[in-house]
């Protein structure tokens, strides 16, 4: 707040720099009135906190004009807009929407008082130019990203031409139509209504798609001089949501469009404020952030509701009976809301989504926790789930509202070569839109679109599925290794299964109370059941490992009671990450004072170890706020031998199932040795010094399943 009023004023001093006295008295005055603000907004005395402002001009700092153009009508809107605003004497830039990564940059539009223009043309479907791609996809997932909260671009002004052909129809603009909604969706404030150029002269408003764009850009400019005046409907830069909406309403100006309404804003609502982004462990609470916005929760039910009433007035009577007995498990609503988040759903009830480390390691900016402790390449990870399903309800997950829990498999079945085979495709079309973008490294994007890992935990419980072991198999045969999460309420699944590279199980809480409160598990003996998978786990023979999360004033009290479960299950590895927090939802009681310090995790870590003398901390990665703590067999004359031998796995898994199951492997068959940068106490604090530390300037987290 109080910087808002700098950038603000600094422009009045300039402007009244003719003296020396005269702007000694107006520097004096001019910090009088700054922290005469600064005490009435920190007292809430002002609830309208524009009120002062208005009389002054509003700030811009220039102007960028961004087109997504194939035959170039767009890019020529663009230079005669430019030219237009040259007239304002204000810095403009043209970009081509190929060359920018909003990733990086367009939170950054916001501090830097720039107005953002999008003249983008709709191709056959309504798809976006190629070279607007990446940018429509990355809004989309914004947008509908429920983490990046609907304030996220709140305070960047913007405006929307898009060009298209009536001829169309029902594609007519849709990409337009599109970026400025989902710029609205993400708080951002509309300047004014967006254009609709038609090529369709008969159609055209104007007569042609030029006259259309002469008569908006004429708005535009209009609009763009009452804001550099000052006017008073005008969005400030520091808008709030409810102000934004006034000026939707203003004369001549932006209403809101059909599809915003329903959408509601909280007013007040900020961003997640930990500093460090990250995926959740906590394996519920992620899913309900990963998958589905709280607030779409109610439409998406009346959707099922309404889907069911029509399911049991089937026009077939035989269809229906099996139709009962083999539901899919994705409805077709859930499937939107899926979609829209940027998961790729296969047959009824898989998913693979791309990882944010996935994302971050192409671009050489670091790979997971998982690439520190075991060597896990991050850019050729395939995050994936078997079943969307699970057994629990936890408190933080969206799955208990829908149908997808159930305490075993009753929905159609796809078969586990057509997963494995649309994972793969889906996984390397989703790599394939990295080319090109900025940042990303060419050899690292080769070696992406082959798959050499597998994390199934995603969502959902992946022993479930009944033909996993089929599954992992396949996977192990394509040369790919396999990272298995599950949630420790089938201890019969989990003995029944086959080798796997590592086999996790989330340790939630370490009694029984406190995992009925968090896990909410569906199973009466769920207790029992947990302990059994514990058992189930020890008699593993490859590498195991305890994930535990930690959640303050929920489940970081009972030390004890984890060095016993420890000695139950017998674990390789325990991993211990603070929860992260991924912004506020009326299914979570999870606040901020929840989310443990790194430093809280390094000494709940050194406690638990202190209990356990055949353990010792063996790496972390503080980006991720995560330690690995070791077996000291994984300890060879001094050394930490935590990675793994990723061919060497492969060599003896192939070997087991040629012998058909008698010759096994242990866990120290395939280890390697640990880099020192992965180590714990090094200076890198598990930070890969091949890699270049990227600092964020927006402080979203990314929630991966993993
Ligand atoms: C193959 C093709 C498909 C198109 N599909 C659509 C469409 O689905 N919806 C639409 O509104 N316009 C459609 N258009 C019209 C273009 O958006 C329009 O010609 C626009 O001015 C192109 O802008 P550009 O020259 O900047 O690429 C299509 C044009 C072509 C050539
Ligand atoms: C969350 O808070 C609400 C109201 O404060 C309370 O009723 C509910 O029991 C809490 N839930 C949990 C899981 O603590
Ligand atoms: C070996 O692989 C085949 C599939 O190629 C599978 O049917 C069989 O069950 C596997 N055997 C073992 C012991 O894993
Ligand atoms: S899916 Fe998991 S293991 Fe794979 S890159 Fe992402 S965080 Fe790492």
């Amino acid at each position: 707040m109080g910087l808002d009023v700098w950038d603000l004023s600094s422009p009045l001093l300039l402007l009244w720099v003719n003296r020396f006295y005269i702007y000694l008295g107006c520097a004096l005055g001019a910090t009088l009135w700054i922290c005469i603000q600064i005490t009435i907004r920190k007292q809430n005395l002002l609830t309208n906190g524009s009120l002062s402002l208005q009389k002054k001009p509003t700030y811009v700092s220039g102007v960028k004009i961004f087109y997504g153009s194939q035959t170039g009508t767009a890019k020529g809107f663009a230079s005669i807009l430019a030219k237009a605003v040259t007239s304002l004497d204000l810095p403009i830039a043209v970009i081509n929407l190929k060359q920018y990564d909003p990733d990086d940059n367009l939170v950054g539009e916001i501090t830097s008082k720039t107005v953002c223009v999008f003249l983008v043309a709709t191709y056959t479907d309504g798809c976006p130019t190629e070279s607007a791609e990446w940018f429509c996809k990355w809004l989309e997932e914004a947008a509908n990203d429920f983490r990046f909260g609907k304030t996220y671009l709140k305070g960047l002004r913007y405006a929307v031409f898009g060009l298209g052909d009536s001829a169309y129809q029902s594609h007519f603009n849709k990409v337009g139509t599109n970026v400025d909604k989902w710029l609205w969706m993400l708080g951002a404030c509309r300047m004014l209504t967006r254009g609709q150029g038609d090529r369709n002269a008969v159609q055209s408003k104007h007569g042609s798609i030029e006259a259309d764009f002469e008569a908006w850009k004429s708005k535009f400019l209009s609009r763009l001089q009452a804001l550099l005046q000052g006017e008073k409907k005008t969005c400030s830069g520091e808008c709030k949501r409810g102000k934004c909406g006034s000026i939707q309403h203003g004369p001549g100006e932006a209403k809101p469009e059909p599809q915003e309404q329903g959408q509601s804003h909280p007013k007040e609502e900020e961003p997640f404020e930990s500093s460090e982004e990250e995926e959740t462990g906590f394996h519920d609470l992620q899913s309900l952030n990963a998958v589905v916005d709280v607030e779409d929760l109610g439409t998406i039910m009346n959707h099922m509701k309404k889907e069911k009433r029509e399911k049991q007035q089937p026009e077939d009577k035989t269809e229906h009976v099996e139709d009962k007995e083999e539901r899919a498990m994705i409805t077709p609503a859930l499937r939107e809301a899926l979609t829209k988040q940027g998961y790729q759903l296969i047959g009824s009830h898989s998913g693979v989504k791309l990882c944010r480390w996935t994302k971050s390691m192409l671009r050489g900016r670091g790979g997971c926790y998982k690439h520190t402790f075991y060597g896990i390449e991050s850019h050729r990870c395939m995050e994936t789930t078997p079943s969307l399903a699970c057994a629990n309800k936890c408190v933080f997950c969206w799955r208990h509202h829908t149908n997808p829990v159930g305490t075993e498999w009753r929905w159609k079945m796809d078969q586990p070569e057509v997963i494995l085979k649309e994972a793969v495709e889906n996984h390397q079309d989703m790599i394939k839109q990295f080319k090109g973008v900025p940042g990303v490294k060419a050899e690292r994007f080769e070696e992406g679109l082959e798959v050499k890992h597998c994390a199934l935990s995603l969502v959902g419980e992946p022993i479930m599925y009944p033909e996993i072991n089929k599954l992992l198999t396949l996977l192990h045969h394509r040369g790919i290794s396999t990272f298995l999460v599950t949630n420790a309420q089938f201890p019969e699944e989990i003995r029944n299964l086959i080798p796997v590279t590592q086999l996790y199980i989330s340790v939630d809480a370490s009694t029984k109370d406190s995992l009925r409160k968090i896990d909410r598990p569906l199973f009466k003996d769920f207790w029992q059941r947990f302990l059994d998978s514990l058992k189930a786990l020890a008699t593993k023979q490859q590498r195991t490992v305890y994930r535990l999360t930690l959640v303050k004033c929920w489940n970081v009290d009972e030390l004890q009671a984890y060095a016993e479960l420890v000695s139950l299950g017998n674990p390789d590895f325990i991993e211990v990450k603070g929860v992260t927090y991924c912004g506020e939802s009326s299914a979570s009681n999870l606040t901020m004072a929840n989310v443990p310090w790194h430093e809280e995790v390094v000494r709940f870590v050194r406690e638990l170890v202190d209990l356990m003398p055949d353990y010792e901390i063996a790496c972390e990665h503080e980006h991720s706020n995560c330690l690995l703590v070791a077996h000291k067999k994984f300890k060879i004359s001094g050394e930490w031998w935590t990675w793994i031998d990723y061919t060497r796995f492969q060599e003896l898994v192939l070997q087991y199932n040629k012998s058909g199951g008698s010759e096994t492997f242990s866990a120290l068959d395939y280890v390697a040795r640990t880099p020192h940068w992965a180590l714990f106490g090094a200076r890198e604090k598990g930070f890969d010094p091949k890699d270049t530390r990227y600092q964020r300037k927006n402080k979203v987290k990314d929630v991966s399943g993993c």
